[in-house]
């Protein structure tokens, strides 16, 4: 199959490189050129784990190739996905569809004979609707078919996200559609993936139905996890307790500062705003937000108590500023809010991410970066671990201890076992367990 893909954000990129990687011949395309320059110099635009060796053993093998001029790319494509962003909308927070729009828009006019555009961008129910009648009034050729694929990675897991999918959905009006994208994940169906075929407007509301219901996971057990500090319990034995029954399921149920990145916020908020306009109003989703909402905000006060009450001119290590390991993006990041806290309250902060700080600084003025975790504890009062990154798992707890001014280590992703910190020399709070 010929497949264009426009944008080389998260998903596109990855999903361009996998499908390249399936063996299809595969032409990236998005209008930022340094982006395409790096790209074909080899250079990844985003973290992510094994897909410079993707990208760069399907170039060499010819299959994937990056341009900045879409009428090249499509021509002659049997589907041409659409994969640029839908942030929220200033505003309302509805997702903003420009991007989506414009890409139709182009593709129409420069499309030479009939393909299935397909939209893998998460976007709201009815957008491809509206993008078929964008496609016919802008002349796209007679025949070209409109599908939605939504796309379930993760960033951090994103490639074995992609060839191992718990499922793959396919929302079409036409069979031809169907048939085109059948094709395209032969491989992944081959592997027993399966593949769900609805129709496009069961598709765009699967993709935030799910995206809703792994937020309102978090947001369960984060509550439970500050039930558990009052009563005595232990979140962590409450998950597994709770997870180990099939119709619950262990997945997603980790406590910690709340959860960020580049979707769960913003396809929250886009979900109840399309419920809105629908009369049908959303009450857990919105629940499910503001509990997000004030966790984020409130895990400095977390930190302020471990350091005896007052911020004021206590000096804190943060570990890990990204919204999750294993990338550098900061969208959303609980880091933020932490740090805008601990900074409000009079508090000195040097932090450390494996891979984030270039994302971070201009995002994080007045603080200082630190090379690594045992820099960044020198002379703390308080080491405060944000993400779950491999190497914050396996400190030196006796060096750390040694570094810092202080005792307190506040662990918001319950990484370490309050016995060991405390044979260490210091004090521990974790999320979720009797304080
Ligand atoms: C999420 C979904 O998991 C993907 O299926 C989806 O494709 C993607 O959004 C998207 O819509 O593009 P992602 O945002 O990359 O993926 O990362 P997750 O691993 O889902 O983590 C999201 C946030 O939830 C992070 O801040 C993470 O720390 C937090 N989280 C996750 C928890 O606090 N507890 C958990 O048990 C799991």
């Amino acid at each position: 199959m010929k497949i264009a893909m426009i944008g080389t954000g998260y998903v596109g990129l990855v999903s361009g490189a996998c499908f390249a990687d399936f063996g299809h011949d595969v032409c990236c395309v998005d209008r930022d050129e340094a982006k395409i320059a790096g790209l074909e110099a080899g250079r990844m635009p985003i973290w992510e784990p094994g897909l410079e060796d993707l990208v760069e053993s399907n170039v060499r093998r010819g299959r994937l190739t990056f341009t900045t001029d879409l009428a090249r790319g499509v021509d002659g494509a049997d589907a041409v996905f659409i994969a640029v962003g839908t942030p929220a909308r200033r505003g309302d927070g509805h997702a903003d569809l420009s991007y989506v729009f414009a890409a139709a828009a182009e593709i129409a006019g420069a499309l030479t004979g009939p393909a299935v555009i397909v939209t893998k961008s998460t976007v709201p129910v009815g957008t491809g609707d509206a993008i078929a009648k964008i496609l016919i009034d802008e002349g796209a050729p007679e025949g070209t078919l409109v599908a939605s694929n939504p796309e379930f990675l993760r960033e951090g897991a994103a490639i074995a996200d992609f060839k191992h999918p718990d499922r793959i959905v396919v929302g079409a009006e036409d069979p031809r559609a169907e048939a085109v994208l059948r094709e395209i994940y032969r491989p992944l169906f081959l592997n027993k993936a399966p593949i769900l075929f609805t129709g496009r407007r069961t598709a765009e509301l699967i993709k935030y139905a799910a995206n809703a219901f792994l937020a309102t996971k978090i947001s369960f057990i984060n509550e439970i996890a500050d039930l558990c500090e009052k009563v005595g319990a232990d979140v962590q034995e409450v998950s597994r307790g709770i997870g180990l029954d099939n119709r619950i399921g262990p997945k997603f149920l980790h406590a910690g500062p709340g959860y960020g990145g580049s979707c769960f916020p913003k396809d929250t908020l886009a979900l109840l705003r399309t419920a809105e306009e629908s009369g049908v109003p959303m009450r857990i989703v919105n629940t499910v937000v503001e509990v997000n909402d004030a966790r984020k905000s409130g895990m400095g006060d977390r930190v302020r108590e471990a350091v005896g009450g007052s911020l004021q001119g206590k000096k804190i290590a943060v570990l890990g500023l990204t919204f999750k390991p294993n990338t550098d993006d900061m969208r959303d990041a609980p880091s933020l809010a932490l740090i805008d806290t601990l900074k409000k309250g009079g508090a000195e902060i040097a932090a450390f991410d494996p891979v984030g700080r270039e994302q971070a600084e201009p995002l994080l003025p007045g603080i200082s970066f630190a090379d690594d975790s045992y820099a960044a504890a020198a002379g703390a009062d308080a080491l405060v671990i944000v993400t779950e990154w491999d190497e914050f798992r396996a400190l030196d707890l006796r060096r750390i201890a040694g570094a810092m001014r202080g005792t307190a280590l506040v662990d918001l992703r319950n990484i370490y076992g309050e016995d060991e910190v405390v044979r260490a020399g210091l004090s521990y709070r974790g999320i979720g367990r009797a304080v």
